[in-house]
């Protein structure tokens, strides 16, 4: 029974970063043996619309935990290229093939130094972008991953790295004898989802996919959540990504995907109050409200936040109706296909209604006060996941025990994950503080997973593929790779 207005515990993951010595020294003293350790080292290389991170895991291939070693972040507006831009974020900063690289190069340099290690020292590296905004065809967005390429090469991460290794001859020595690659073979298929067959559906799409698989990492962490298929995740970075699954074996088969706007509905808002060219909520120091909301202050929250979603739209994406959601091209036909329903935020029309956000937010801080904007920001995170969740509840695409998770900045600060447990408790019915997890980069966690199942690195014994409260799927996936299912 979920009750309402309850204090609620949210189930969330924040980063701890664990130093390379220190680690090791850790995982010597909890095994009490003195062995090798097999610890397999990825770097997730992310080109945002605000921010640029590289951050470095360190996975225990005995327990298949994922620790954090180090992260270099860095706002992408650095890289403004007005030159010789290709491509550009959300919030029109032009990058060029060059700027992206050197901006990489640095974030991935900074990252390995202060962790302890080299850049030899890593294993794999995996790279993603959700800087989508300015191609018509959602393939354009190979461009972008190339630079991203150049600028690891460039740190000196040699291009075999970059990619699935072809033989057990293409994996570190030290780490081969982990590997089953003479039994199975990676097959697309990332933490037990496989994703949708043919075209891609949005531009963004390895980000959903990594999340999802982070998310599963994550909830390895914390109490109480099995959050293996059927799950619901979604990542509000400055644009959102996000999936559902749902509960097929060996593999589970994507249902849903998210698209469109996150973070920069709120860097709308605060657009006029931030002195900064390309401002972000990040350029403003939010201070939640502590103590309780008198009467007056609930009001006002609630007053500008049924405003602001007035000019916000949270649908399924129709086939042949757009072919942008919030600035991020989609492929609703492709999605229509493949048997997947595209569940997406605008603002407006294609982003029409931004300015109109952004005088919305500068209004609530003449009238009411500075302090203000985080209650807001939050409220509106909180309503924006319930509508979200909602469309998938209308469309038939949650099962009885799909598990939510949540990731990125605008769908894990302040006292966004009370109100979002609050709503979903109410939108479905039931107490969800043990079926929704909030993690902090659960994209970088899922980068080492995708390492992971490229190197068909497998920890039956705690195994985060397969449906919540089974075992591990090895077997049935040799049996479907030999082609007996
Ligand atoms: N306290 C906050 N409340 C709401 N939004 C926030 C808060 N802090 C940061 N954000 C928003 O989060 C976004 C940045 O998050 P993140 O770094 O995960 O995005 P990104 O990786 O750059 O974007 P993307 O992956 O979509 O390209 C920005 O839009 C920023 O305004
Ligand atoms: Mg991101």
């Amino acid at each position: 029974m979920w009750l309402f207005g309850k204090k609620r515990h949210p189930r969330l993951l924040k980063t701890q970063k664990v130093n390379y010595s220190d680690l090791f020294f850790i995982l010597r003293l909890s095994r009490g043996d003195l062995t090798l350790k097999p610890i397999f080292i990825a770097a997730s290389v992310e080109l945002g619309n605000s921010t640029t991170k590289s951050i470095l895991t360190a996975t225990d291939l005995k327990s298949g935990k994922t620790y954090i070693l180090d992260k270099a972040v860095r706002m992408t507006r650095e890289a403004l290229d007005t030159g010789d831009s290709f491509c550009h974020t959300i919030t029109n900063v032009g990058l060029s093939e060059d700027s992206i690289a050197e901006l990489v190069k640095e974030t991935l340099q900074e990252s390995a130094k202060s962790a302890g290690i080299t850049i030899p020292d890593l294993h794999f590296v995996v790279r993603s972008t959700g800087v989508t905004a300015s191609f018509s065809k959602i393939e354009e967005v190979e461009g972008v991953i190339k630079a991203l390429a150049k600028g690891c090469l460039l740190a000196g991460v040699p291009p075999r790295k970059m990619i699935s290794p072809m033989s057990v001859d293409n994996i570190a020595p030290e780490l081969r004898k982990f590997s089953r690659m003479e039994k199975t073979y990676f097959d697309g298929a990332v933490a037990g989802n496989l994703p949708p067959a043919g075209e891609s559906i949005v531009a963004n799409e390895m980000e959903g996919e990594l999340v999802t698989a982070g998310l599963k990492e994550a909830a390895k962490w914390v109490d109480d959540v099995d959050f293996r298929n059927p799950v619901l995740s979604l990542d509000f970075g400055t644009t959102l990504a996000g999936r559902i699954s749902d509960d097929g074996l060996p593999y589970a088969r994507v249902v849903g995907n998210f698209c469109g706007l996150a973070g920069a509905i709120p860097d709308a808002i605060v657009s006029q109050v931030v002195r900064q060219d390309y401002p972000s909520v990040l350029d403003l120091h939010l201070q939640s409200q502590k103590k309780r909301r008198v009467k007056k202050e609930k009001e006002v929250v609630s007053g500008y936040t049924e405003e602001i979603l007035r000019f916000i739209r949270v649908e399924k994406v129709k086939n042949g109706a757009r072919s942008r959601v919030g600035g991020v091209p989609v492929n609703a036909g492709a999605a229509e296909k493949s048997g997947v329903v595209l569940i997406g935020i605008d603002a407006g029309e294609n982003l029409s209604e931004l300015p109109k956000l952004a005088e919305i937010g500068a209004e609530l801080v003449k009238e009411e006060g500075e302090q203000y904007l985080a209650p807001v920001i939050d409220e509106l995170a909180g309503c924006e996941v319930e509508r979200l969740v909602g469309v998938a509840k209308e469309e038939g695409l949650l099962l009885p025990n799909t598990k939510i998770g949540i990731t990125g900045r605008a769908g894990i600060t302040g006292k966004k994950p009370e109100i979002i447990l609050e709503k979903l408790s109410k939108l479905l019915g039931r107490e969800m503080e043990k079926e929704v997890i909030f993690a902090d980069d659960a994209l970088a966690r899922g980068a080492a997973v995708l390492g992971k199942c490229m190197h068909q690195f497998g920890t039956p014994q705690n195994p985060i593929g397969g449906i919540q409260g089974q075992g591990c799927v090895f077997g049935k996936r040799v049996k479907k790779q030999k082609g007996r299912v």
